[in-house]
């Protein structure tokens, strides 16, 4: 089989672990010679605004239409540099036009932190206990991020507004997607909402519950998101399943989820639209401040391959073999500077380049 990959790049730290991920790619197309990936590089994000007058430039649209799948590395530049960006070809309005474009509605963020990597927290052994396993799912395409926007500007800086909207249709389909997931994974469901105030969670709870019925052995659990934020730092094991969030929360609990693990960097996603066509990329940031420096953690990029090849290419055996070489990587006592502490042997602290090595030891055996 051929498969057409879209490489968006993107900035800041974002081409050096890209270099890492495909660098992985290739090894699982060694190993497993049936298997071709064709490569097509296009700009996107704020560098390509820069060059190419538009973060998000109609070729790059057009190698992503004809992409089988599409990855993608972080975005922005310093502030500075972003200052000088007018609103509209703001880089993240780049990622939200990319979303629609493709009907992304469903955005995997897995927070996996099995005990033996339990350093790595913030919340240390006891926190971590017998290991973190939640999957976070985020609504991608609605509510407030999409609703109308009244800039200050245009209301002589009287007030300003963005309307939060959801529809049947959105959140039925993002619902029966979750139960599917908490349904393969033999886990609960918990649904996080703020229904104590507002309107559009309470429509959310309201379909959650009725299509719960067409899942009788899913068991779900409603949350506040207040209180989610509070139980994953006092108790995160607690929660460990399948996790459903509108847009806006998905976006900052899923970042507390990074937090929890002990860094952004061991955080691969999917966004996913119907048909399984989407993107993959990292959940974190373009951190301008280290790129270029060889010592960005490639994990959430490597893992964001091995999540293309599960879920677009039903490649199973290449992406374990992914998951399998991360894990082993660690296991041998690496760790990126950002994951190391005092008791860290100098020789175990890897560079990016170093990391996408090991990585392609471990899987071709070498
Ligand atoms: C994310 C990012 C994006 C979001 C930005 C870049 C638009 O923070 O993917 O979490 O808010 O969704
Ligand atoms: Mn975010």
């Amino acid at each position: 089989m051929t498969y057409n990959i879209a490489v968006l790049e993107g900035d800041g730290i974002g081409p050096e672990i890209m270099q890492e991920g495909i660098k992985v790619l290739n090894a699982v197309s060694k190993k497993y010679h049936d298997n071709n990936f064709f490569l097509t590089y296009a700009p996107f994000g704020a560098k390509a605004y820069f060059e190419h007058g538009h973060p998000f430039p109609d070729v790059t649209k057009e190698v992503c239409d004809n992409a089988d799948s599409i990855l993608k590395g972080p975005i922005g530049l310093s502030l500075d540099e972003m200052k000088k960006i007018p609103l509209e070809f703001s880089a993240e309005s780049a990622v939200l036009a990319l979303r629609n474009r493709y009907g992304t509605f469903a955005n995997y963020r897995p927070v996996i932190l099995p005990k033996s990597c339990a350093d790595f927290s913030p919340l240390g052994p006891n926190g971590v206990g017998d290991g973190i396993d939640i999957l976070m799912m985020r609504e991608l395409l609605g509510g407030i991020y999409f609703g109308n926007k009244l800039e200050g500007k245009d209301t002589g800086m009287k007030y300003a507004s963005d309307d939060c909207t959801y529809t049947r249709e959105q959140v039925e389909r993002f619902a029966h997607l979750c139960f599917k997931e908490a349904k393969r994974a033999g886990s609960k469901l918990t649904s996080v909402h703020k229904a104590n105030v507002m309107a559009t969670s309470r429509f959310w709870n309201a379909i959650f519950e009725e299509v719960s019925k067409q899942y009788p052995n899913v068991k779900l659990e409603s949350m506040l998101v207040d209180n989610v934020a509070y139980q994953l730092v006092k108790n995160p094991t607690k929660l460990n399943g399948v996790m459903a969030f509108e847009n806006k929360d998905g976006d900052i609990i899923t970042d507390l989820g990074g937090g929890i693990l002990g860094s952004l960097g061991l955080m691969p996603t999917a966004c996913l639209n119907s048909e399984g066509k989407g993107y993959y990329e990292p959940a974190h940031g373009s951190a301008p401040d280290i790129a270029g420096k060889n010592i960005a953690n490639p994990y959430s990029m490597i893992g964001s391959v091995a999540l293309m090849l599960e879920k677009s290419f039903r490649l199973d055996k290449e992406s374990k073999d992914i998951w399998d070489a991360l894990t082993n990587v660690f296991a041998q006592g690496y760790r990126t500077r950002e994951l190391s502490n005092k008791n860290t042997p100098l020789d175990k602290i890897i560079s990016t380049s170093q990391f996408g090595n090991l990585v392609e030891k471990n899987i071709l055996g070498k």
